[in-house]
């Protein structure tokens, strides 16, 4: 069973990430180390979090190599345009304590704005100069997706979007075969509000003898996404890497896949404002 997707970039990236957000200081640092105990190398942070010096932190206390890591970090809404893009993956590499990251999101397309495919092709060439080894995109509808493509020619690597049973996302994890663009989920576990006790998910796992979250992660890889749940607990941070070990019958899945409400997700990302 897979445990790292091949971008379309040529870099390997894990399929399951930590979420760093809103872990800050000393618990982020904590967070990272048992999460790198834990078999964790993907970590999840953004200039908007206030804490990639604390993340940069953990990868150094690890001990382990840089080269080991996988670290995504995103651009702000602030940072929009191609006179700010450099700046913006500098602040974040001086921060993070690195000189380059693997993969570099931007993390809102603030259509308002009218900036993000210049964002994206300015991007692009940062990553020719070894700042960024993928950019990527975060919260980007199939819409924004076509304007960068139809704009440079290079589908992103990965586009982070809120995946998760209630939110299923038929229409971007039905994308055309064979487009090059890793989905990966963000608030894979809606935060823990309900959907690990529902009935559905509970009775899959007592069946299957896993936890709920590790239901709820291993349909979400099964349908081809990666997953970055947030735990800042090393416990629950082991439980939801330790993913690999089962799949779930088809009607498992299918199961799963009929909890989607069919509602638009919390933040839109045609009007979201983040800054
Ligand atoms: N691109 C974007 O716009 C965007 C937006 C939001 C988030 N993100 C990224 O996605 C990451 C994950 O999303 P999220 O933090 O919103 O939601 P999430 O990962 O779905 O849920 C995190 C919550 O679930 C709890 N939890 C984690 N594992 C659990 C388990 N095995 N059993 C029970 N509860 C568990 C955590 O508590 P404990 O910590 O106490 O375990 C935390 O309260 C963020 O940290 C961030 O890196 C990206």
């Amino acid at each position: 069973m897979s445990t790292h997707v091949t971008l379309n970039t040529g870099h390997s990236m894990p399929l399951v990430g930590l979420g760093t957000y809103p872990l800050q200081g000393r618990t982020a640092i904590d967070a990272v180390l048992t999460a790198v105990d834990a078999g964790y190398r993907l970590l999840d942070t953004a200039a908007s979090y206030g804490n990639e010096a604390a993340v940069g932190a953990g990868v150094r206390e690890s001990g382990l190599p840089r080269k080991d890591f996988f670290v995504t970090t995103k651009l702000r809404g602030e940072d929009h345009g191609a006179a700010k893009a450099r700046a913006a993956i500098e602040g974040s590499l001086e921060r993070l304590g690195l000189d380059y990251v693997d993969l570099y999101l931007i993390h809102w397309p603030l259509p308002r704005l009218g900036l993000y495919v210049e964002t994206y092709a300015a991007l692009l060439e940062l990553a020719r100069e070894g700042l960024i080894r993928s950019v990527g995109v975060s919260n980007f509808t199939p819409e924004h997706l076509d304007a960068v493509v139809k704009e440079t020619g290079v589908h992103p690597a990965v586009n982070q979007r809120q995946v998760s049973p209630t939110h299923a996302q038929a229409a971007l994890v039905d994308a055309p075969q064979g487009d090059p663009t890793v989905l990966q989920a963000w608030s894979p576990l809606e935060r823990n509000t309900g959907v690990l006790e529902h009935p559905v998910i509970v009775e899959i796992a007592r069946r299957v003898g896993k936890a709920p979250s590790q239901v709820v992660l291993r349909w979400l890889l099964d349908r081809g996404i990666g997953v970055v749940p947030k735990s800042g607990d090393p416990g629950r941070q082991r439980e939801n890497i330790d993913v690999f070990d089962f799949r779930l019958d088809a009607a498992d899945v299918a199961a799963i896949t009929a909890l989607d409400t069919g509602k638009p997700v919390r933040l839109d990302p045609d009007t979201h404002e983040e800054f």
